[in-house]
């Protein structure tokens, strides 16, 4: 895996232009899932250049879905006879996604078998609720060979109530509803974005389909759809990361291509910590203020803070003056990176699992580190660049995995980041 050699700039406030935001990874991955639900295939448009989507289609291949890419960010997705059901194990393993198939595979052929999905290790992320939602529709599940087989002729319609909102649960399981007999009702939903253009696409694609948004999705199921076209949204948690950077280094930073309207946590969020930005109809313009105020985070389900900024934000709460909180209620192992901040410079306490206090303002010292996962992995990119002196970041693949091309953009308004191959 290459590395990033980053050049500390020593916290001055020095990056400006513009960063356009690319198509967001956790809709685009849940897009190819759902191409099994279509009898002539499905068009996906403006993907991004990340290893997840290269791994997803690496994986539909392996069932035997036929996949082009037509372009650099678009696709065709089309499926002629019957499947491999079985998950390609070594690939599933690194991509929590891979779970998503499971709903429309098991709904267009009756059987899926796949391993405990993989994916960022943020904690020991369970999949009760898939097994749970599976067997009220009608499934039989079994192990074999280490890897969960799950059996139905034709999966039936059922009020399922999820235990936690979980966002690839609702996605996956209203794409297995699409082709279930009769209707299911999910109560506890995940109302993510993400989960709302999904739905958007199975309804003008022809899915009966009402909620998505809501706390309740009722699915009315079907037949196999027709054909569709996915226009990929843009990733908000790009945009927020981005954002976090030019409040934390920007002269003046406008990240485009993005939409504000899904990111009014972060948007407060700024508001409380007094970072000046303009927010337009696909931009956020930020600056980096003299006096960056301290601010408690607590992440929580759509429309709250987001856990995937919960590590980039923590850049900005180290350069905030006083005291200020973390409260990660989603995830049990997603403050590890903190005690790499830590040994940059943070004043940083990590409470528990769940819960973290950081003093700043600290002035940070470059370091080498090694990336956790990918949002963990752009705090770091923020932290080195914020430093005093060089830092070598490592497992630069995880940043790939979400963020396209990240150093050819940052460099583009002032970073100065050069990647290295080990
Ligand atoms: C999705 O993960 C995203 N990934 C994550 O983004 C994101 O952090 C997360 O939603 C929360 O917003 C994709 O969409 C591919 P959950 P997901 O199921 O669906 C527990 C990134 O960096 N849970 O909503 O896996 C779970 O352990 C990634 O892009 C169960 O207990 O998250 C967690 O505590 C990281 N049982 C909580 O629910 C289950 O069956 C929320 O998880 C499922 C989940």
């Amino acid at each position: 895996m290459s590395r990033f050699i980053v050049k500390g700039l020593s916290g001055r406030k020095k990056l400006s232009g513009e960063i356009p935001v690319r198509g967001a990874k956790n809709a685009v991955l849940k897009a190819f899932a759902a191409s099994l639900l279509f009898k002539k295939g499905m068009e996906i448009s403006n993907a991004p250049v990340i290893e997840d989507v290269l791994k997803m289609t690496d994986i539909l291949r392996s069932s035997g879905a036929n996949v082009t890419r037509s372009g650099e960010r678009s696709y065709f997705v089309s499926v002629s006879g019957s499947l491999n059901t079985v998950i390609e194990p070594k690939i599933a393993k690194l991509l929590r996604s891979s779970i998503v198939l499971t709903g429309p595979m098991l709904a267009r052929e009756g059987r899926v078998s796949f391993p405990h999905p993989g994916g960022c290790v943020i904690g020991a992320r369970p999949i009760d609720v898939f097994f749970d939602s599976y067997r009220r529709m009608g499934a039989k599940i079994s192990e074999k060979d280490g890897m969960y087989v799950i059996e139905c002729d034709r999966l039936k319609g059922a009020d399922i109530f999820f235990r936690v909102p979980s966002v690839t649960g609702t996605e996956t399981v209203m794409m297995a509803a699409v082709l279930a007999k009769g209707v299911t009702r999910i109560f506890n939903a995940a109302c993510e974005p993400e989960v709302q253009s999904l739905a958007d696409f199975l309804k003008k694609s022809g899915a009966d389909i009402k909620g998505e948004g809501t706390h309740e999705i009722t699915v009315k199921g079907g037949k196999l759809l027709n054909t569709g076209k996915f226009v990929t949204p843009p990733d908000r948690i790009e945009a927020g990361s981005l954002a976090v950077l030019g409040a934390v280094l920007g002269k003046k930073i406008r990240v485009t291509d993005c939409d504000p309207s899904h990111m009014r946590a972060v948007l407060h969020a700024f508001e409380s910590a007094g970072i000046p930005f303009l927010a337009g109809k696909s931009f956020v313009e930020v600056k980096s203020p003299k006096v960056i105020r301290n601010f408690d985070i607590k992440t929580g389900e759509y429309p709250g803070f987001p856990t995937d900024l919960q590590a980039p934000f923590a850049v900005l709460l180290t350069q905030a003056v006083g005291q200020s909180k973390i409260f990660e209620t989603i995830f049990e192992g997603r403050l590890g990176y903190l005690n790499d901040l830590s040994r940059m410079g943070a004043g940083v306490v990590i409470c528990d699992q769940h819960r973290a206090i950081i003093d700043g303002p600290s002035s940070l010292r470059g370091r080498d580190v090694e990336s956790p996962d990918l949002r963990a992995g752009l705090a770091f990119l923020a932290a080195a660049m914020v430093a005093e002196g060089d830092s070598v970041i490592r497992n630069a693949g995880f940043i790939d995995r979400g963020y396209e091309k990240i150093e050819d953009r940052l460099n583009k308004v002032g970073a100065e980041i050069k990647r290295a191959d080990d």
